[in-house]
């Protein structure tokens, strides 16, 4: 049975894009296995705070004081949900060419050392195994091609962080050219859906490694 655990990550409600793309990701994985169970978490309409000099020994070091240790405690809830995940669907728009401070708080949580990963003798090892990701990047630009390819330090960046902590199996998805108008809008999120078809048809027939992660 597929456990599925949902992020989002968009400071906008009704009208996000990555939010409602997040959804249908989810619907057509419960199409898929109707026995699945979802797990919710959205960064962006309910925060986590931000680490800072009261609370960062809670995950960095030994927790101690009271502020060190409810931050463990969230750490801790916040990687169990992953470790529990077999299939993360995250919601990551791109804010100022990369991630919203939203998400990047959360990897400050769950990027915890001989947790998520250790460090052996030959270098750093990720030690969440076997989770499918679908990663929705939704973008006010394009950044697959064309002179700002090269500003993209949202895919990359997202790549290190998961393969980080030992997700290696992820399925990048753009919805682009959000902004440039209703007509360039849609054919973005037509493009989406239809790469999350394609990822979701993986997941479905067995979970092979995903091409684009299997060639980048
Ligand atoms: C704070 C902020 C920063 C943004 N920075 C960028 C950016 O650097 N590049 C870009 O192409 N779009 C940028 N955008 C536009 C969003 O990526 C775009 O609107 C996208 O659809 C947001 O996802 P959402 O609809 O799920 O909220 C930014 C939007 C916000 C709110």
């Amino acid at each position: 049975m597929d456990r599925i655990l949902a992020i989002n990550s968009s400071t906008s409600g009704e009208g996000s894009v990555s939010r409602a793309l997040v959804e249908d990701t989810v619907q057509s994985l419960l199409a898929a296995n109707p026995d699945a169970v979802v797990t919710r978490r959205d960064l962006g309409g309910d925060p986590i705070p931000h680490l800072t000099p009261k609370t960062v020994a809670g995950i960095r070091a030994v927790a101690a004081t009271e502020d060190e240790l409810v931050t463990k405690s969230l750490s801790d809830d916040l990687i169990a949900e992953l470790q529990h995940a077999t299939v993360l669907v995250i919601g990551a728009p791109m804010y100022n060419f990369s991630i919203p401070s939203s998400l990047r708080t959360w990897f400050d949580h769950v990027l915890r050392p001989r947790v998520t990963f250790a460090y052996g003798e030959s270098g750093p090892e990720g030690l969440l195994k076997g989770i499918r990701d679908i990663v929705i990047q939704s973008r006010g630009g394009l950044y697959t091609e064309g002179p700002a390819k090269v500003i993209d330090f949202q895919e990359p960046y997202l790549k290190q962080l998961l393969g980080f902590i030992g997700i290696t199996d992820v399925a990048f998805v753009h919805a682009e050219k959000i902004g440039f108008g209703p007509e360039a809008r849609e054919a973005g999120i037509a493009h989406a859906r239809s790469q999350i078809a394609a990822a979701v048809a993986q997941i479905a027939a067995g979970g092979a490694t995903f091409p684009n992660q299997a060639e980048g």
